[in-house]
């Protein structure tokens, strides 16, 4: 088989790089370990900014989002007993955000490719990339008992954090920073109405806890739990009664629960590989970077990684040049280290760090007081969540 692009990962990097390199006019073939119905199972979060929505658009996959999805223009923040609403569409002259969750994002765009005819390897096994040093790279895999090769120009590796493409690159070419919090995020989804019509992100003494939504009828909570807590100690009453203890009062009161339909724990982590370039070889999405899910930027950094990979290649076919592809690892770089910053610094100010002594405690909720309370704080928390326009600090 030959391609121009051999794309490693249908998650929701591989599938829009695809998508937007058909648009382009650009080959690619898409190999993936696991079955669609894997992919589609995994649960993960669910706050698109403009930057993402325009781009689900470009792709040509965005009609069943912006009929399903919600629009929000602001967020709470409960902490010492007290709500407060971050306005974001006030703060930001007009920003706001898409509440649409990841697993619809993987199916409008596994639909879309579908649709086109392209193609896509699932279930392939042993997936190894080869010869990125040079100008004929290639993937091989097996599937059905053989071994199958795919001739490429480029690969792009959009296989996440444990995928081969950054495991393949050469260590004395790869630097990474990471940091690995003391605690995980236990997530339930139900369904039953949410909470409150807004997204509340809650810092309480007992942990940090997140009121989400996929729907009107349709809700997503997290608790922060104890890394070494299994998800078979929590049973669905435990959660419920957990959660109640860490809202206010009248957000209590109005909970309305009801059996899971998915339980998970995810370790939060901060993490970033320096280059995302090794030859022709590209990494993308959680491939190179992951942040904690405080910031709801995975998705979002993921997205702009795409859209800057997919015009460097367009620029390199079209346009016979190499600057976009010389450029890609700097120009996503800038971008990931500003969203790192943000979801690092808003976990850093939301969840319980006691092994670190008390005062952590009451330097959180001075600094939360100071926030709610300074317009500079306020629109600081809006920009950052609604996403940092593309040429920031240009
Ligand atoms: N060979 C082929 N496919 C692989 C391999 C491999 N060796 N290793 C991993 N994969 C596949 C995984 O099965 C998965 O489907 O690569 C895909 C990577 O998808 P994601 O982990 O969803 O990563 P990405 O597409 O970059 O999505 C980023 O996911 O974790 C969230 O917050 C993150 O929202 C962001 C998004
Ligand atoms: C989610 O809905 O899953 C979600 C929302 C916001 C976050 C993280 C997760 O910050």
């Amino acid at each position: 088989m030959r391609t121009q692009i051999a794309i490693i990962g249908a998650g929701p990097s591989g599938l829009l790089l695809g998508q937007l390199l058909h648009k382009a006019g650009i080959d690619a073939i898409i190999v993936e370990r696991q079955s669609p119905d894997y992919v589609l199972g995994r649960i993960r979060a669910g706050v698109l900014e403009q930057v993402a929505i325009d781009l689900l658009d470009e792709a040509g996959v965005g009609q069943r989002m912006h009929s399903e999805g919600l629009v929000h223009s602001g967020f709470d923040m409960l902490f010492n007993n007290k709500r407060h609403r971050i306005d974001l569409e006030k703060l930001t002259g007009g920003k706001k955000v898409m509440v649409y969750g990841q697993t619809e994002v993987t199916r409008d765009l596994m639909d879309a490719r579908t649709a086109a005819g392209l193609p896509t390897v699932y279930e392939a096994a042993n997936v190894q990339v080869h010869d990125f040093d040079t100008k004929a790279p290639s993937v091989t895999y097996e599937k059905d008992g053989l071994t199958h090769t795919v001739q490429c120009d480029f690969i792009a590796g959009c296989d996440g954090f444990h995928g081969v493409c950054r495991a393949s690159a050469p260590r004395s070419a790869i630097k990474e920073y990471e940091k690995v919090y003391p605690f995980g995020w236990l997530g339930l989804l139900s369904d039953t109405p949410p909470v409150h019509h807004e997204l509340i992100y809650v810092n309480h003494p007992r942990g940090f806890a997140l009121c989400s939504q996929r729907s009107a009828t349709r809700s997503r909570y997290y608790l922060q739990v104890p890394l070494t807590d299994k998800v078979e100690q929590w049973s669905d009453d435990t959660f419920w009664s957990e959660l109640k203890l860490r809202l206010d009062p009248e957000a209590a009161e109005k909970l309305v629960t009801g059996p899971s339909i998915e339980k998970s724990i995810a370790p939060l982590r901060s993490f970033v590989t320096e280059p995302l370039r090794f030859g022709r070889m590209f990494l993308a999405g959680d491939a190179g970077h992951i942040v904690p899910p405080t910031g709801a930027k995975g998705l979002n950094l993921a997205a702009t990684d795409v859209k800057y990979l997919a015009s460097a290649f367009a620029e390199f076919y079209q346009d016979n040049t190499e600057a976009g592809i010389d450029n890609y690892s700097e120009r996503c770089l800038k971008r990931i280290w500003r969203a790192e910053r943000f979801s690092w610094w808003f976990t850093s100010i939301m969840h319980n760090f006691d092994g670190e002594g008390a005062i952590n405690g009451k330097l959180q909720q001075a600094e939360l007081d100071y926030l709610m309370h300074s317009e500079s704080g306020l629109r600081t928390i809006a920009e950052n969540y609604v996403g940092l326009p593309l040429n920031f600090g240009e």
